[in-house]
């Protein structure tokens, strides 16, 4: 039952979490999670920022630190190692978070643990929070497992054979089966809410928009944008042209005055297109790879017509159970899911010690191909 202390830094969130791994049921409970968002820090600039970043990280990361330990009514003797995000992400941000990672590593004699954020993401299927049962949490899980990591930087579709305590290290990059070639499906929310005029980040603006739309309205909306690489036997995304195609719609309503009228339409035709390309691409990955379970994960995770199209239609993908979504409030980046990972990793036994060179060495990463 490894305790770990997972800390997460890689972009605009700030977090800290304690979690409780039971090695038996791999389920992960959650004794506390600490988040403080930048948001609001980005917005006037429409994106992230990366010195303002790493900045802030520096300035709330210790608070987000103690108010995770105090939470879980743990104290550092029951900490049994310490999981940081350091690869990929913003260099600085990621460094803000290593370097405390190895610092307490280092005071309190913990075992540190080196996590990929999409290692991190994929393990947030585990997590459940204490003393809620999650019935996805508790169910055995079934491989092969398609797993789709849909967020803000990564479109990222692998096909994972073994539950996350077989994983070597960088598993998850020798079994990448498709990804985006440009935008990413975040992306392509987040920079078509923008010409829509909503504030960042817009994924949620337009989800809930589209919702505004399908409750009122018994048709389909009229407006329709495509749906790159489609055809037969491609699995990769790309989702940079939706922006000129939406461009184009708007100039056109706006011209004859119809844009405010027709925008919940607008975010309802933006969203089916995002979420036919991701499910389309996903059921083929499924139906070639003979995947038994489908794992959604990362921030666009969040979305209420993919969950739902997917609860709707997984059977047609050949799968062998319904498919698996972490908690909502765990899609989004958080320190649970780092910690999570991490306890996978520990019970492997890959937590370096301060008198190791790989202690020593762990640096931050960027590059998401490492
Ligand atoms: O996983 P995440 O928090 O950060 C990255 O690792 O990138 O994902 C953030 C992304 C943003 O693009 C945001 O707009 C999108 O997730 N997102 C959503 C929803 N909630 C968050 N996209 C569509 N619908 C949502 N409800
Ligand atoms: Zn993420």
């Amino acid at each position: 039952m490894p305790i770990v202390l997972g800390i997460e830094t890689s972009c605009d969130e700030c977090s800290a979490s304690v979690v409780s791994l039971d090695s038996q049921t791999l389920n992960a409970q959650v004794l506390s999670v600490s988040t403080f968002s930048q948001t609001d820090l980005h917005r006037p600039y429409g994106g992230v920022v990366p010195e303002v970043a790493s900045r802030n990280h520096l300035e709330t990361l210790q608070t987000q630190i103690e108010n995770a330990l105090t939470k879980s009514a743990k104290t550092w003797t029951q900490i049994d190692a310490i999981a940081v995000t350091n690869r990929p992400g913003l260099v600085g941000a990621l460094l803000v978070g290593v370097t405390a990672a190895k610092a307490l590593a280092y005071a309190f004699k913990k075992p540190l643990v080196a996590v990929h954020h999409l290692e991190g993401h994929a393990a947030s299927i585990f997590l459940s929070r204490l003393n809620q049962s999650d019935d996805s949490a508790t169910l055995p899980f079934v491989y092969p497992q398609l797993i789709a990591v849909v967020s803000g930087g990564h479109t990222n579709l692998y096909v994972a054979p073994h539950p996350p305590t077989q994983w070597p290290m960088d598993f998850l990059k020798r079994q990448l089966v498709a990804r985006s070639r440009d935008d990413a499906a975040g992306e392509a929310f987040d920079k078509t809410a923008k010409i829509l005029g909503f504030p960042y980040p817009g994924g949620i603006w337009i989800d809930q928009m589209a919702r505004k739309f399908s409750k009122t309205s018994t048709n389909p909306p009229s407006f329709r944008f495509p749906r790159a690489l489609s055809q037969s036997g491609e699995l990769d995304y790309s989702f940079s042209g939706l922006k000129t195609a939406v461009q184009l719609e708007v100039d056109s309503l706006r011209k004859k005055g119809e844009f405010d009228a027709r925008l919940p339409e607008l975010c309802a035709a933006i969203q089916e297109a995002i979420v036919d390309a991701l499910l389309m691409k996903m059921k083929r990955a499924c139906e070639r790879f003979s995947c038994r379970s489908l794992a959604l994960v990362g921030g666009v995770a969040a979305n209420s017509h993919l969950r739902e199209r997917l609860t709707n239609e997984w059977k047609s993908f050949g799968l062998s159970r319904e498919p698996i979504f972490p908690p909502l409030e765990f899609c989004s980046d958080n320190a649970a899911m780092i910690a999570a990972a991490g306890a996978f990793r520990l019970m492997q036994g890959e937590g370096l010690t301060p008198n190791e060179d790989r202690f020593l060495t762990l640096n931050a990463i960027a590059n998401p191909e490492v």
